[in-house]
């Protein structure tokens, strides 16, 4: 027997002039509804949903018993003829003549009106529903969109390590490992490893896991997350710019094209996503400030970063993602040297997005001079030693380059319309969670 996916059998009685076709699928109760001579079981899996009509005289007592028995997240096996039926949630429905219960399932914990917390205890269980099995898929394509955007462009994907004897974006958030005897770390970037890559292959890439110990109880930061990050060679501030946005407008065109089905499910304006088309604007941080006191009569201090509620109102006036350049150089990491055109400022850049989803992307060019990137590294607490390596980078040919990292869970949260990014990951980890 050859069982199609929910949505192929869909496929298929569509295609034909009378709409109907015998047909045989599985997956699992997703609704039930039993009456005196008949059972109507809505079926999930992981294409779509279906109802099927179990009738007393279509199927043996034991199919029709068991039938009865099958709660609901049973997983069953379903042959009948799938055929229109308006009245039927996706528009069609399957009178079976043959079911055959894989597994009698237990009565599921999860039904309506539980707390989001109670959901996040069973997230086990809870991935599987609609909301989150949907944001889920959404993730896998953009995942492949980003892996695409870059082997058509000639990157290499490179790895990174995981366990770091460095911090790359300040020790505070640091993740501390035994290691052996020793101690290490968890990446917060890969990118002092990219410094490295691009002399060898130039042009890199990588989709890994970072952590960082956010002390922050905010709906966009997680303790372990997925970074899209890029390094190249030979490129400075504008091109590298100018890859992320050409990244992002990729990546909702890939999305677009196979899910605005799936969008619509999760109360996200499909309609608005595709206005977002290249160019997107590019502004200094100055530029930010000046949009904030004039238009929002919001006065920030020259020289503070730009908080969650600044970013937020700063975005009120775009509907396109925003490049943000310039910051001052003073409150940046220690690796974004000083832009010689516009002294006090930082060669980097941020993308912000709009509608609240905060910062998306964060990259800049590189410092290459090794007595600046000393100071830089202890005035941020660090000892310059423990850097050997990376300060090894400057003097075998250095060359420009740039790089930057893309929250996956940020993008994620924001083209899927998520109110918590804790759903744009299978298992979340947050300060107060690292469970299931
Ligand atoms: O701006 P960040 O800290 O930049 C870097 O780590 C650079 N070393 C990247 C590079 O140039 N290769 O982080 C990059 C992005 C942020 O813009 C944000 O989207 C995401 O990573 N991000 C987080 N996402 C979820 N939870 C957190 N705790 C995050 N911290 C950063
Ligand atoms: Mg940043």
């Amino acid at each position: 027997m050859k069982f199609l996916k929910i949505k192929e059998a869909i496929k298929l009685a569509e295609q034909q002039e009378n709409k109907t076709a015998q047909v045989s699928i599985r997956g699992w109760v997703y609704r039930e509804r039993k009456m005196k001579d008949k059972s109507f079981l809505v079926i999930r899996d992981s294409s779509g949903i279906i109802q099927c009509v179990v009738k007393k005289d279509k199927v043996s007592e034991k199919e029709f018993n068991d039938a009865e028995k099958a709660l609901i997240e049973s997983s069953v096996e379903i042959t009948g003829e799938i055929k229109e039926d308006k009245r039927a949630p996706e528009g069609f429905e399957i009178t079976v003549t043959k079911i055959n219960v894989v597994q009698f399932a237990d009565i599921y914990p999860i039904s309506k009106d539980q707390s989001p917390e109670w959901l996040l205890d069973n997230r086990h269980l809870w991935i599987r529903s609609r909301k989150i099995s949907t944001v889920l898929k959404v993730r896998a394509t953009i995942l492949g969109a980003i892996r695409e955007f870059f082997d058509s462009r000639g990157y290499f994907e490179f790895s990174p390590p995981i366990f770091t004897p460095n911090a790359c974006e300040g020790g505070s958030t640091l993740f501390e490992v035994k290691y052996f005897n020793d101690v290490c770390y968890l990446t917060q970037s890969w990118q002092l490893y990219a410094e490295a890559g691009i002399f060898a292959l130039e042009n890199i890439y990588t989709i890994s896991p970072c952590f960082r110990a956010e002390k922050s109880k905010t709906s966009r930061h997680l303790a372990e997350f997925w970074m899209a990050e890029v390094e190249s060679a030979w490129i400075k501030l504008d091109g590298m710019v100018n890859i992320a946005k050409e990244l992002i407008a990729f990546i909702i065109v890939r999305v677009l094209e196979k899910h605005e089905d799936d969008l619509k499910l999760l109360g996200q304006n499909v309609e608005k996503l595709k206005k977002l088309k290249l160019p997107f604007p590019t502004i200094t941080y100055k530029e930010a400030l000046d949009v904030l006191e004039k238009k929002s009569g919001m006065k920030v201090e020259y020289g503070k970063d730009l908080r969650t509620i600044e970013e937020e109102e700063l975005m009120k006036h775009f509907d396109v993602p925003v490049v943000v350049t310039n910051y001052p150089k003073e409150i940046m990491a220690f690796y974004k040297p000083e832009d010689p055109t516009n002294k006090g400022t930082a060669l980097c850049f941020d993308m912000l997005a709009p509608e609240g989803y905060g910062e998306i992307i964060g990259g800049s060019e590189r410092e290459w001079d090794v007595d600046q990137l000393k100071i830089a590294l202890e005035k941020e607490g660090e000892k310059p030693e423990n850097y050997d390596w990376y300060l090894d980078l400057r003097k075998y040919g250095s060359v420009p380059h740039s790089g930057f990292g893309m929250g996956v869970e940020r993008i994620i949260a924001w083209i899927c319309h998520l109110d918590n990014i804790k759903d744009a990951i299978p298992f979340p980890r947050t300060m107060m969670r690292k469970s299931p």
